[in-house]
């Protein structure tokens, strides 16, 4: 799991019952915490033990569990989470009369001695099918393309939210660029009922009348869970109940589900992760309804060489992206061993897309459009829609750039270095190529592209700069172009 979806599960844990018990800091303590939209509210049960100066433990929350080590110094502590990748700790407090007074990621927190009624029921142990292939459901010819509610809006979504994007991905021109799966991303959960049905919570009162919604403007409807007992953010997810879910998902009109590890992993090692999800392939074959299978496990266990036998569609490679440089980039490299797996049907997903967030320049965010359409990565963007900038709709809506993504050959580019120039080439159906040269440089750099290199099996009929909009002359083998810091010189050259 990621540290966001960590993050989210701990935020704001506060007072239960008060004992108070000398400078030790071993024991379980318990703290309620912030409050879901379904109505639950997070828990969290931290298990400490001391040996001298040192802390060790776990801490528990809804649906995840997950090892700490830390330092006391007397009554002070620090606790950092084993595996987060944070230097700095999540935990910083004080034993103060009992109770452990402390900052949680800058949020306040008091947990006191845990009592039986704290405790966090854990499921049973579901024993994971045989493996079988899934048959593929004959989606995702090229990579899907559409918009996210997780980027910009995380638990903010809801049914006003998705509606007016759904409006403003037909008036934008988005859909007509080829955008047409709207998917709503986790926090839209309710809880289960009697029979064990998902409800939906408040912030969606008709998931049956918003897919109505949404098909009437030409666009496909998309939604979220997990394999595991509680998603990301900590809502209800599939564990136990793939057919139902599944089931229900058709009979709303669901046409893509985004399947994402989290709280799995608290109940199955990675050696799980393929019969796992399989299951759900299987449950939405079932149904007989087409829906796009997206994986979402951060790229474990090699998903790339399984997914198309669970029947994913794609599968993210990578943890989660921000909306910056570095972590666009790293995602994109981590992305680049994958590149013989991808093809029709079956994607390799370095994450959704950050075009138009506001936290990267312009240049920036053509790198990053290029980069996603070199790779033949699905198209998510992850703005809003309705408030995008005329620079945000050319560099997500340049029809140009978009045909290297969705390119039927379906082949994926891989790097080659040369000092601060990365050069990514694809080829395409055509028997042409797309040619990337990304600067990663501080400063603008030269960058020159000789056709000859490009091993073409017929001469070059026309080549054009797919950012600046011009065809080249074909008077040399080489084009040599300014690239500013950051950005790429995208070129598409056909064969004749
Ligand atoms: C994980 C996923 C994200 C998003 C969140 C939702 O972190 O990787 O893309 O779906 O969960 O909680």
């Amino acid at each position: 799991m990621s540290m966001h979806g960590l993050a989210g599960l701990l935020l704001g844990f506060a007072l239960l019952a008060a004992p108070a018990y000398g400078q030790n800091l071993a024991g379980r303590w318990a703290a309620t915490g912030s409050a879901l939209a379904n109505g639950e509210v997070q828990k969290g049960i931290l298990d400490l033990k001391q040996d001298g100066d040192k802390l060790s433990g776990t801490l528990q929350s809804l649906g995840f569990i997950n090892d700490v080590t830390g330092k006391a110094t007397g009554a002070h502590f620090e606790l950092w989470g084993v595996g987060w990748d944070d230097p700095k700790p999540f935990l910083v407090g004080d034993l103060v009369s009992g109770e452990l007074q402390a900052t949680q990621w800058g949020d306040r927190i008091v947990a006191h001695k845990a009592t039986a009624a704290d405790e966090i029921p854990r499921p049973a142990y579901i024993e994971p099918p045989a493996l079988h292939k899934v048959k593929s459901n004959g989606l995702a010819k090229t990579p899907p393309m559409g918009w996210n509610s997780w980027n910009l809006f995380a638990e903010k979504v809801d049914d006003q939210t998705v509606r007016t994007m759904a409006d403003a991905m037909v008036s934008s021109g988005m859909r007509d660029a080829g955008y047409i799966y709207v998917n709503i991303d986790d926090t839209w959960e309710g809880v289960r009922d009697a029979q064990g049905s998902l409800q939906t919570n408040h912030k969606f009162p008709d998931m049956k009348a918003l897919a109505d919604y949404v098909h009437s403007k030409g666009l496909k409807l998309g939604i979220y869970s997990s394999p595991g007992p509680r998603t990301c953010g900590s809502y209800p997810a599939s564990y136990g109940h793939e057919v139902q879910d599944a089931k229900m998902w058709a009979s709303w009109g669901i046409d893509y589900l985004k399947y994402d590890w989290c709280s799995a992993g608290a109940i199955y090692k990675n050696d799980a992760l393929q019969p796992v999800y399989q299951k759900m392939g299987d449950a939405l074959a079932a149904t007989g309804r087409p829906i796009v299978y997206s994986l979402c496990e951060y790229g474990m266990g090699s998903v790339e060489k399984w997914g198309p036998e669970v029947g994913g569609n794609l599968w993210r490679t990578t943890g989660d992206i921000r909306d910056s440089w570095d972590s666009m980039m790293a995602n994109i490299e981590k992305q680049a061993a994958t590149a013989p797996y991808a093809g029709p049907g079956h994607w390799n997903d370095p994450d959704m897309l950050e075009i138009g967030n506001g936290h990267m320049s312009d240049n920036e965010y053509r790198t990053h459009m290029s980069l996603w359409a070199l790779t033949a990565a699905p198209l998510l963007a992850g703005n809003d829609i309705r408030t995008m900038s005329p620079v945000t709709k050319s560099i997500l809506m340049n029809g140009e750039v978009i045909a290297i993504d969705q390119d039927p050959l379906g082949k994926q580019a891989s790097p080659v270095k040369n000092g601060d120039l990365e050069t990514w080439i694809k080829p395409l159906a055509d028997g042409g190529v797309a040619v990337g040269v990304v600067n990663l440089g501080s400063a603008a750099a030269q960058a020159t592209v000789h056709l000859s290199d490009l091993h073409l099996a017929r001469p070059v009929a026309k080549v054009r700069d797919l950012w600046s909009h011009q065809e080249l002359q074909l008077l040399k083998d080489s084009y040599t172009a300014t690239v500013p810091s950051h950005g790429t010189l995208l070129l598409r050259v056909w064969a004749h």
